[in-house]
């Protein structure tokens, strides 16, 4: 069999590419991606060599060479990881977000649609998020049914994307599947993320900034149990189906930067001279139209794929922690001057 990944050089893309590899050596993976500054070949070191593995360098935009990709190497499966993934890019620059998460994703469909009658038991998944569904009061979680009210322009995309899917489920046959997780993090992730993004400024005793008042919550998930979620629901899942993806780790934001705070203190100890990592936390402006909540239900996925998460947000924090703090080349060489500028961009005068 043979799979066709998009994005397969970004945090979970490269995540998922490295289960099948060490998994399933009996499958073909074909990564398609175009190298942005998300998409790292470092995140596959080691890998890139196997002989089932391919490279094509490939920008979803650009929808003759999606079809040539697509129609040469015959996939069996999609799996579409693809995307621009950071809310606040997409409100400083919304039309790229239009233009690779909705008109990529329209492009791989139409790709799939020509190949796939010809291909035994095709399958399409669109890897997608539970922002699509909007923000939640103090209770309740998503379901698979809950309508979508999306908030930024980011997850504006994602939701429509999830409906060029599912039309071209219902309207041309297309076998489709579609996950919406929560947030991810671990080994890999750029620092542009909450997670990675505080961990190196703790870790370089510069100021920690918290959105507004540190009270909106997000449930996590370690990005190994999404990457095998992703894969029970292509193997086993009926097509046309929606999973709902979480780690039933919902946490305030500023409670998940003080345990970073509080495990870079017991595994780094302390500078001389330097204050406790808790005190360099700095209260800045909020993100526009912030979704205050959200909670997953997955009681679907784990009743009907029998999945569950096997890391505790303590045990996947502290395991992303160790990785960054042994992996200090990986986040030097994507430290680099294009990130300097985005982070002065971005929080200098916030
Ligand atoms: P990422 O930003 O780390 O990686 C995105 C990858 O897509 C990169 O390798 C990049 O080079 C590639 N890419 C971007 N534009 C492209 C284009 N035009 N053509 C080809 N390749 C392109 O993202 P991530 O965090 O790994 O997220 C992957 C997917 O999972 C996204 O679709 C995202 O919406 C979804 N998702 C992410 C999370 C999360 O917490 N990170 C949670 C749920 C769903
Ligand atoms: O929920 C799934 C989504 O999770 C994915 O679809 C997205 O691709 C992914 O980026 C992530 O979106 P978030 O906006 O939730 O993630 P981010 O890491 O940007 O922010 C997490 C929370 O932390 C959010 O409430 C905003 C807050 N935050 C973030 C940053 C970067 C801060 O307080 N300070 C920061 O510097």
């Amino acid at each position: 069999m043979r799979i066709l990944v998009t994005g397969g050089l970004g945090f979970i893309g490269s995540q998922y590419i490295r289960l099948l590899l060490d998994e399933h050596p009996e499958l073909e993976v074909v990564n398609l991606d175009a190298q942005t500054y998300a998409g790292n070949p470092e995140n596959l070191a080691g890998y890139d060599t196997r002989a089932t593995y391919r490279f094509a360098r490939v920008d979803i935009r650009d929808r003759v060479q999606v079809r040539e990709l697509v129609l040469e190497a015959r996939p069996d499966r999609v799996v579409h990881f693809a995307a621009e993934s950071h809310v606040d890019r997409s409100i400083e620059g919304p039309l790229l977000f239009a233009e690779t998460n909705v008109m990529g994703t329209l492009n791989l469909l139409e790709a799939s649609r020509e190949l796939w009658p010809s291909v035994e038991d095709f399958r399409f998944l669109h890897v997608s998020t539970d922002e699509v569904y909007g923000s939640l009061g103090e209770t309740g979680a998503f379901k698979e049914t809950t309508p979508y009210d999306p908030s930024s322009p980011y997850s504006a995309s994602k939701a429509s994307s999830d409906h060029f899917v599912r039309a071209w489920h219902r309207t041309y046959g297309l076998p489709t599947l579609v996950t919406n997780c929560s947030n991810n993090y671990g080994p890999f992730q750029f620092p542009e993320k909450l997670i990675p993004l505080i961990v190196n400024n703790a870790l370089n005793y510069r100021e920690l900034p918290v959105y507004g008042d540190g009270r909106n919550i997000r449930d996590w998930l370690y990005v190994e149990d999404h990457a095998r979620a992703i894969h029970e629901v292509l193997t086993r899942a009926s097509v046309g189906e929606t999973y709902n993806i979480g780690g039933d780790a919902e946490r305030e934001n500023i409670v998940v930067v003080e345990t970073i705070c509080d495990l870079l203190d017991e595994l780094c100890g302390q500078s001389a001279g330097q204050p406790r990592r808790r005190e360099l936390v700095r209260f800045v402006k909020d993100r526009p139209g912030h979704d205050r909540r959200y909670a997953m239900d997955t009681s679907k996925i784990r009743a009907e794929l029998d999945w569950r998460p096997r890391f505790s947000f303590e045990s996947g924090l502290r395991a992303t922690i160790e990785w960054m703090l042994e992996h200090q080349e990986w986040l030097s060489n994507v430290l680099d001057g294009s990130y300097q500028e985005y982070y002065s961009r971005m929080y200098e005068e916030r």
